[in-house]
């Protein structure tokens, strides 16, 4: 039996020097002081033991049995400072490294232009407005003096979200809801995105941006239509620009015209840009029907106003050199990178 015993304690040993977790060294230890382990299996063969032998054996296993738990607990607390400092090594940070780089994104071009043209409004006074994008058929055409039959209420034309509402097709719509607030004077811009049911092409998207402006105040003139609009047009594009207004037509202004402008890629001379004829169309304006100040609540002999309105794709396309409208919505890095 000593000698049992003897083997046990070596192999006990033995199997410690190897022990790399705590579970193993768990089982170990269940393995030997367990209710199923050796020394206990020792302890039950005792009562064949004669009554000399009994108090001598026992001692002789309870020493090994102390021993052995020692053992086992020196190695867990070796293994235990082992492991921690192998998780402190593996955590450790180098601080001399160098960082990971951000990449910083730049600004679309169309936020580039947009913000731009702000900024050139702003300078004059103008405040910035914004009006929803799910407009009543009521803002987006009636009150803009557009009749019942017009072209431009097709379903052909118009995304309709059901008889009352529309997704604007213009950003005329914020002039009547900037009207209709009834403080005066009014000195206003409004970017924002349109919707049209247009097939997407080189030049076409369904979604699109505009730019608004509206004065409404007392002796308002054509002549500060052309002034404000011939200021805009050389700070945005040069100040060699020049500008010329050819009568139009549009329901919301009487009387109305476009502004073109000198071509900025030729200075006039005629070229690609310009299809040859020296000049590029702006946008459409015009001086504020009467009969749409009088449904907006505003007293047309009183007070007289001009508007304006622009597609901004059109003009960052030809600022920058965009050959195809499709690549501003695209998203292509490649592209985005260059502005
Ligand atoms: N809303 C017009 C369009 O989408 C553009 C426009 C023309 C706006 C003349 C105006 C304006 O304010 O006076 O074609």
């Amino acid at each position: 039996m000593q000698d049992k015993l003897k083997k046990i304690r070596e192999n006990i040993e033995k199997n410690l020097e190897d022990v790399q977790n705590l579970e193993i060294l768990d089982k170990i230890k269940v393995g030997a002081l367990g209710k199923k382990g050796e020394l206990t299996q020792i302890l039950k063969d005792m009562k064949n033991l004669s009554p000399e032998e009994k108090p001598k054996v026992g001692q002789i296993v309870n020493e090994t049995r102390q021993y052995i738990e020692e053992k086992i607990n020196l190695k867990k607390e070796s293994l235990k400072k082992e492991l921690q400092e192998k998780k402190l090594k593996e955590e450790t940070i180098d601080i001399s490294m160098p960082g990971k780089k951000i990449s910083i994104g730049t600004k679309h071009p169309m936020t580039l232009i947009i913000d731009e043209i702000k900024e050139i409004f702003l300078g004059m006074g103008y405040e910035i407005v914004e009006g929803p994008e799910i407009e009543e058929d009521y803002y987006n055409f009636k009150a803009l003096n557009i009749p019942e039959n017009h072209p431009a209420k097709d379903e052909q034309d118009t995304f309709y979200i059901d008889k009352n509402f529309v997704l604007r097709t213009q950003t005329s719509p914020v002039q009547i809801r900037t009207m209709e607030k009834g403080k005066l004077p009014i000195k206003i811009i409004a970017p924002g995105r349109v919707f049209r049911s247009d097939e997407v092409d080189a030049t076409h998207s369904p979604m699109f941006h505009q730019l608004e402006g509206l004065v409404i105040d007392k002796n308002v003139t054509m002549g500060d239509l052309k002034g404000v609009l011939e200021v805009f047009a050389k700070e945005l594009l040069g100040k060699d620009t020049k500008v010329k207004f050819r009568p139009h037509h549009f329901p919301f202004t009487e009387p109305s015209a476009e502004m073109d402008v000198s071509c900025f890629a030729c200075g006039g001379k005629g070229c690609r840009v310009c299809k040859n004829s020296g000049w590029i169309e702006l946008l459409g304006c015009g001086m504020v029907h009467p009969k749409v100040l009088e449904m907006s609540g505003i007293d047309s002999s009183v007070y007289q106003g001009f508007a304006f309105g622009l597609g901004i794709e059109r003009i960052a396309m030809q600022k920058y050199n965009i050959p195809d409208l499709r690549l501003m919505y695209e998203n292509d890095t490649r592209f985005l990178k260059q502005f």
